[in-house]
């Protein structure tokens, strides 16, 4: 098979794990690297990404980019850009994305910095170059997949929870942490609103997974609610201060006539010095109510000696589950009809050509 010739959108903490995931696939080839951070052009790949050299050095220069011709862009910007979407597909070049982007459903509702029509912007620059965009992700993204794979062994289901419960401190730092309100103090105004507002993309997961059920949602609700630290978090990239907020639980929910039939629950916590004392179940948990009814919990390890781990191993892992739901879906993407593509529309994505012969 030839191999796919992909160009990686940036550098950052989930894109370090898809150019990782990239060079040790056989039908892959990294060929290019967008650098938004003036700071990296020029430098090789491998050199930001932490690998050995790999002989593709960094530009800003988006159209020599697209001169290269490659059959997917790997886009892991910190936000999604209906700009850069838009150039990229209408250049003829698949796109898979974790970067806040499914449906497109969270880009054209935000309240702030909302764009009305992206949606079909991003349709018609994909039919112009016949190519496909793709989202996932771990969550949103991969763990719904699976929990909607797990509803075919149902006879019928009345409801689906997926449960993110996760200590995020050692993601505090991160930039997608930051529009949440860390640290903010006990009942901010609008506070809740921003969690959700910032959390929109949740909605896009829902609508995937109302699409490969079939179910036909009439609303999405969002519910948020906070702990708060009993002492001062001093944590790597943020300061929580004492009696702000430490933890979130925010819960996006499909409903059909007036009732939840699908959950999104993210429980997420900067440690354990939280009141109410909140305790992260460090997994995804799927609960469908169903005929049968079943629980999945998915505990992720790491492969190397824990002994051995230092934080950014730890922190690795994250990203790890965050960009293999993109990178192992290229090769489908590639072969998608063009347009916005979701997990309802695409065969079925595994760790195809992932076998370790040792
Ligand atoms: N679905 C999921 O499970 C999941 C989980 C985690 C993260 N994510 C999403 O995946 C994407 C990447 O996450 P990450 O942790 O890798 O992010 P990150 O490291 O904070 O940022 C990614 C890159 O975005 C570029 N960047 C920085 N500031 C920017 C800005 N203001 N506008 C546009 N680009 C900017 C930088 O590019 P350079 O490398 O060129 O400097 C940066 O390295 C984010 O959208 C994040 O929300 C999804």
């Amino acid at each position: 098979m030839k191999k796919l010739r992909v160009v990686q959108w940036t550098s950052g903490s989930v894109a370090r794990q898809c150019v990782r995931a990239m060079v040790a696939h056989p039908d892959l080839e990294l060929v290019g690297m967008y650098a938004w951070s003036k700071d990296k052009v020029g430098r090789d790949a491998g050199e930001l990404c932490g690998l050995p050299a790999l002989g593709v050095a960094a530009t800003d220069d988006i159209d020599a980019l697209l001169a290269l011709k490659p059959d997917c862009v790997c886009y892991n910007a910190l936000w999604p850009s209906v700009e850069d979407f838009e150039k990229i597909l209408a250049a003829g070049i698949n796109i898979v994305t974790t970067s806040m982007f499914l449906t497109g459903w969270a880009l054209t509702t935000k309240q702030t910095g909302g764009i009305p029509d992206a949606i079909p912007r991003i349709e018609a620059a994909a039919r112009r170059g016949n190519a496909t965009v793709f989202g996932s992700g771990m969550n949103p993204g991969f763990a719904s997949y699976l929990a909607c794979i797990l509803t075919g062994i149902c006879h019928r289901f009345r409801h689906i929870r997926i449960t993110e419960s996760v200590d995020v401190s050692m993601f505090a730092g991160d930039g997608n942490m930051e529009p949440l309100g860390w640290g903010l103090p006990r009942d901010s105004p609008g506070h809740k609103e921003t969690v959700m507002e910032e959390t929109r993309v949740f909605g896009d997961a829902l609508e995937v997974m109302a699409a490969m059920l079939g179910v036909a949602l009439d609303d999405k609700r969002c519910t948020v609610d906070f702990a708060y630290a009993t002492e001062d978090l001093p944590l790597e990239g943020r300061h929580i201060a004492k009696g702000t907020v430490a933890a979130i639980q925010v819960r996006w929910e499909g409903m059909v006539e007036n009732r939840p039939v699908m959950e999104l629950n993210q429980l997420w916590v900067m440690g354990t010095k939280i009141e109410p004392a909140w305790r992260a179940e460090h997994a995804y948990i799927i609960n469908i109510d169903g005929d049968p009814m079943l629980q999945n919990r998915l505990d992720i390890w790491p492969c190397q000696d824990m002994a051995t781990m230092q934080k950014d191993d730890f922190h690795g892992i994250g990203m790890t589950i965050t960009g293999l739901p993109a990178v192992n879906a290229i090769p489908q993407v590639c072969a998608a009809a063009a347009g916005i593509q979701t997990y309802a529309d695409l065969p079925a994505i595994a760790g195809h050509g992932r076998l370790q012969h040792d």
